[in-house]
């Protein structure tokens, strides 16, 4: 195994990745028992971090964790790791777990204290051709646990979807549970309907992106037609335009589902509209906090 130089935090302290260890009593490591966020930065400024920090903070709470920080000291740690790290443009991976316990025992222990890892990976975002040109997707029934709403590190179902779509060279699998829409393996959907925007409605069944609030809050200020409600299966298949959002994909045109053609096979009309006003957006909330700086 490979790791780039990059500085990370552990527990207090910061090093280089390669060089931090947990111990394999964590209960991270025995049950998956750990929330996580991946945070974008663009020209080191972390993109909506009070809204990842709320997530976060919801997870903990959610899973019963302690929640080892302040908000403050959240923000200092994260800014921390920016600020070391040589690339400018980042995806900040942040995962708090229970911590290590033994004798290994499902029962949560009263006395453990979190495990907290930082680091930053440079971002890669979408390429300018994968924007103008669209991904395929597959699909499959949701066979995930129904807390999907917490975002947390047990993805084994998540990884195992998101492996239909690569064995059919796709970029993603939508879900479907009861004849429903809910989201992608690692994204969120929206659907285009004779001008529409409709978007699932948030539940226990589907993690709410930041980016899927962020696209909501976009196509109110823009005045796009867009409504929250359920959305069957059928209508996704017979879509004009099919969208997927995640902090690190943004927003992306899906032209193919299970090989047949999503409207007229292109990104649509509203989905170059909503790209045009993610980006303006990004760029008005960097140059804002770029002043303030
Ligand atoms: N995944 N739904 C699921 C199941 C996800 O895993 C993600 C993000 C999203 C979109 O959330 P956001 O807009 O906040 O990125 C929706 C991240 C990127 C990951 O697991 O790496």
């Amino acid at each position: 195994m490979q790791i780039p130089e990059l500085t990370a935090y552990l527990n207090g302290r910061f090093a280089p990745l390669e060089q931090l260890q947990v111990p394999v009593l964590d209960r991270g490591f025995l049950f998956g028992d750990g929330v996580y966020e991946v945070i974008p930065v663009y020209s080191r400024l972390p993109f909506r971090l009070d809204e990842h920090l709320t997530r976060l903070e919801n997870s903990l709470a959610a899973v019963q964790i302690d929640n080892p920080h302040s908000r403050e000291t959240w923000r200092t740690l994260i800014l921390e790791i920016i600020r070391l790290q040589g690339f400018a443009d980042q995806s900040v991976y942040l995962q708090v777990t229970r911590g290590p316990a033994y004798p290994r025992n499902h029962v949560i222990p009263t006395k453990v204290e979190p495990t907290v890892l930082i680091y930053a990976d440079p971002l890669t975002q979408p390429s300018p051709d994968l924007v103008e040109q669209g991904v395929a997707v597959v699909s499959a029934a949701d066979i995930r646990w129904l807390r999907c709403n917490i975002k947390a590190t047990t993805l084994l179902a998540n990884v195992l979807l998101r492996q239909l779509a690569v064995a059919e060279g796709a970029a993603e699998t939508v879900l479907f549970r009861d004849g429903l829409l809910i989201e992608g393996s690692s994204s969120n959907i929206f659907v285009v309907i004779q001008g529409e925007i409709l978007a699932p409605p948030p539940s226990h069944l589907m993690l709410t992106g930041i980016t899927y609030d962020l696209i909501l809050e976009l196509a109110r200020q823009h005045g796009m037609a867009h409504r929250v409600c359920e959305i069957t299966e059928q209508q996704v298949r017979d879509a004009d335009e099919v969208w997927l959002t995640s902090s690190s994909k943004e927003v992306l045109a899906v032209v193919s589902m299970d090989g047949r053609p999503v409207g007229n096979g292109q990104p649509g009309p509203l989905f170059r509209a909503m790209y045009r006003h993610y980006q303006q957006f990004k760029r008005d909330v960097m140059r804002h906090k770029e002043q303030q700086a």
